[in-house]
C-alpha cells in the first residue's frame, strides 16, 4: 500500500521570530510511518517541525505551516491509498505576519487571527476509495468529540486520544487510545508504546483494505532491503574514485594523489580550519560536499584547470 502520514505540529508565524503552535512532538505520526515502512508499505511522511529522526525507508516532506501541509497532502494524495492525519494542525493563524520583529515596548499585541484550512475537510472530496484516518486529541468528552469529528470529516477511523493523562498524548513515548469507526463499537487499546499503538492501527488499516500482511520479524523496514542494496552498490561504485589520478603531487613528491585521497584531505581541512571562516559554517554540510564533489570524475576523469 501507499500511505500518506502527517505528523507533528504546524507553526503559524506572527512575526519573523514568533509563532502559534501546540505541544505535539510528532512521535505518534513518526511511529505510524516507521511501522508502516517496517510492514513493507511505501510511506510519504509530511512533517511539521520536530526534533525526530526520519524513519528508515520513509520519504520525508518537511513543512512548517498548515497551508504548506495542505499543499503537501494535496500533492501526495493522488498516489496514496491511505491518509493518516496524525499531525496536530494549528487551528488559528495570524491574519498577517509582521515583516519585522515586534517590539515589546510597543503597544500590546493586537494581531487578528483567522482559521487555518481544515486539511481533512479540504481533501474530503478526493477521498474516493481511499481510507482516511484522523486523530482526535481531547481533554474532555473524548468519545463524543471523536464521534463528531469522525462524521464531520468523513473518516473511516478516528483515533481518540485523551491528552490529559501523563502517560498518553503529547510528547511522551506511550499512548492510550480508542479506535472509533462508523457503525462499530469503540475498541480501547491498552496503554502501550506509540510504536505498539501504531502496529494496531496499521493492522486495522490492512484489515479494512483487505491486505493480509505477514507480521514482520525484524525491526528493519521491509523496503529497506532494496534501499540497503542500492546503498551498498553505491559504496562499491565510489571505490573507483581511488583510481582517478590527479595532477597534484603528494607533499613528499613521490607520486600523484588520487581523487579519494584529495577529497578526504579537503574534508579534514574543513573541520580543522573552520574556526578561521569569516562566517558561521555548517561544517557537516561542508564535509559532505567535500566528500562528494569529485564523484563525477569517476565518469568524467580528472578535470583540471592548471593547463
Ligand atoms: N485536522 C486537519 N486540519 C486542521 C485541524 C485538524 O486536518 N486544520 C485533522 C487532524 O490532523 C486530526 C483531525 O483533523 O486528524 C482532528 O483534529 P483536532 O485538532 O482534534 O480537531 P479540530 O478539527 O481541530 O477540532 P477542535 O479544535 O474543535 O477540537
Amino acid at each position: 500500500m501507499n500511505l500518506l502520514v502527517t505528523a507533528g505540529p504546524t507553526r503559524e508565524y506572527w512575526d519573523p521570530v514568533r509563532f502559534l503552535s501546540n505541544r505535539s512532538s510528532g512521535k505518534m505520526g513518526y511511529a505510524v510511518a516507521a511501522e508502516a515502512a517496517r510492514r513493507g508499505h511505501a510511506v510519504t511522511l509530511v512533517s511539521g517541525p520536530t526534533a525526530l529522526l526520519t524513519p528508515g525507508g520513509v520519504t520525508l516532506v518537511r513543512v512548517t505551516t498548515a497551508a504548506e501541509m495542505l499543499t503537501a497532502v494535496r500533492a501526495a494524495l493522488p498516489e496514496c491509498e491511505v491518509l493518516v492525519m496524525a499531525a496536530a494542525v494549528s487551528d488559528w493563524r495570524p491574519v498577517q505576519c509582521a515583516a519585522e520583529k515586534r517590539k515589546k515596548c510597543g503597544a500590546q499585541p493586537d494581531f487578528e487571527l483567522e482559521p487555518t484550512p481544515d486539511i481533512l475537510k479540504t481533501v474530503k472530496d478526493l477521498k474516493g476509495a481511499r481510507t482516511f484516518v484522523g486523530f482526535a486529541a481531547e481533554t474532555d468528552h473524548l468519545l463524543e468529540e471523536a464521534a463528531r469529528k469522525l462524521a464531520d470529516k468523513g473518516l473511516d477511523l478516528i483515533v481518540a486520544n485523551d491528552v490529559t493523562q501523563p502517560d498518553a498524548g503529547f510528547d511522551v513515548d506511550t499512548n492510550r487510545v480508542i479506535l472509533l469507526a462508523p457503525d462499530a463499537p469503540p475498541v480501547a487499546l491498552p496503554l502501550g508504546s506509540k510504536r505498539a499503538v501504531a502496529r494496531e492501527l496499521l493492522r486495522w488499516i490492512e484489515r479494512a483494505r483487505g491486505e493480509s500482511i505477514e507480521e514482520p520479524t525484524t525491526e528493519l523496514p521491509r523496503a529497506g532491503g532494496a534501499r540497503l542494496a542500492r546503498q551498498m552498490a553505491f559504496v562499491a561504485e565510489v571505490d573507483k574514485l581511488k583510481q582517478i589520478v590527479r595532477r597534484t603531487w603528494l607533499t613528499d613528491g613521490s607520486r600523484y594523489e588520487n581523487d579519494a585521497e584529495h577529497s578526504w584531505h579537503l574534508a579534514l581541512m574543513a573541520v580543522l580550519l573552520s574556526e578561521h571562516a569569516p562566517v558561521a559554517l555548517d561544517v557537516g554540510r561542508v564535509i559532505r560536499m567535500a566528500l562528494v564533489h569529485d564523484l563525477v570524475e569517476i565518469d568524467a576523469g580528472d578535470t583540471y584547470c592548471y593547463d
